[in-house]
């Protein structure tokens, strides 16, 4: 059988075109997401594998992509593992009680592979659907994770997160050493049930520097890919420009750019490492002729690197004419 555009070049392998898929494909962009979800919470719509099977496939059926994505959040792990928790719409995930001492962080419960097996149920029916496309898997790593614990939702600038990194490193790093636990385990369900990649979402990290960044982060993410073996890893944030070689060293296959970092300057930044990339999401809004100049000189600029994955530099935005997704996907693979 011959292998999946997505893995052929996460391994620097050649490909017809580069593969493309969109990190959010599967939401609110789409007029058949909305019907499904109505009247159903986010975190009971991830726990449900019929649900999950078809959200999942809504945007490979409507814009051909070369990979779907597991729908699911970040935080549907530290959920079954017994977090209080909620996903608020037009907000984001909401934890009831945030982590602030040790003793927050001992009473943390570890994640039974168990309590995610709706997870491994919808990939064993996703399998059995997607033909030639890719499933990517995922978890939030845990600065990520650890933003939203500590915050205690969403937070701009995580200025909770950061002072109990600076102010109670053993408190901090034993937070992370639980959430990469947590994290790896979700993981492995995912890598177990047989998913074709994962990608570790670090939206946040791009908040620090490179120094912190190495210091308290880059180990507990190490750890959480070293884990996994035998599938390509996508390790990705937001505003990572300076941070693209120490992400890198945490031990990814492709590293995820966001619009900030012409992919051609990131190739010579993470030499031998494949890229995901890096359309600005907001160029979706602007006039046809504008987005195909850019998805152009996206895909120009990508061949500087061993492989390309195309995308956006972050989530398509819920107000984004999926219309206009379609089109690039048949755009790159015409590239
Ligand atoms: O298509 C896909 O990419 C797969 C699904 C996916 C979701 N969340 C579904 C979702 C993925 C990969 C995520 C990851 C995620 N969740 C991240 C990392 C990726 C990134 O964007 O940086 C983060 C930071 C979260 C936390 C989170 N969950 C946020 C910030 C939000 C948005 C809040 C809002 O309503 O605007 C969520 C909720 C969420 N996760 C939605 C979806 C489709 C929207 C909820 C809904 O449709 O009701």
């Amino acid at each position: 059988m011959t292998d999946n555009l997505l893995r052929l070049a996460a391994r620097g392998q050649a490909v017809p075109h580069p593969p493309v898929w969109f990190m959010r494909q599967a939401g609110r962009s789409l007029p058949e997401y909305r019907a499904v979800r109505a009247g159903i919470g986010m975190l009971e719509s991830c726990r449900r594998p019929d649900l999950v099977c078809e959200i999942t496939l809504q945007p490979v059926r409507r814009h051909n992509v070369d990979a779907a994505i597991l729908f699911s959040d970040i935080v549907v792990p530290l959920q079954a593992a017994g977090v209080d928790l909620d996903i608020v719409a037009g907000t984001g995930p909401v934890v009831a009680s945030p982590v602030a001492t040790m003793a927050d962080v001992d009473s943390l419960p570890a994640l039974d592979p168990q309590a995610v097996g709706f997870v491994a149920e919808s990939i064993r029916l996703l399998l059995a659907e997607l033909g030639e496309t890719a499933l990517i898997g995922f978890a939030g790593a845990p600065f990520t994770l650890a933003s939203y614990l500590v915050e205690g939702g969403p937070s701009r600038h995580h200025v909770k997160t950061k002072a109990l990194m600076y102010g109670a490193p053993d408190v901090w790093h034993a937070l992370c050493a639980r959430l990469a636990d947590i994290t790896l385990t979700f993981l492995q369900v995912q890598a177990e049930a047989g998913v074709h990649a994962v990608q570790l979402f670090d939206s946040w990290a791009g908040a620090l520097s490179e120094a912190d960044y190495r210091r308290f982060v880059l180990p507990h993410s190490r750890r959480v890919l070293d884990g996994i073996a035998g599938i390509p890893k996508i390790h990705f944030g937001v505003g990572t420009g300076e941070l693209l070689p120490a992400m890198a060293e945490a031990g990814a296959d492709v590293v995820g750019v966001d619009w900030r970092t012409p992919l051609d300057v990131a190739a010579g930044r993470v030499p031998g490492k494949a890229l995901q990339g890096n359309l600005d999401p907001c160029v979706l809004f602007a006039p046809w002729e504008v987005v195909e100049a850019e998805v152009r000189r996206v895909v120009a600029e990508g061949r500087k690197a061993p492989g390309h994955i195309f995308n956006l530099g972050h989530g398509v935005m819920p107000e984004t004419d999926p219309d206009v997704l379609t089109r690039v996907v048949s755009l790159v693979h015409s590239l």
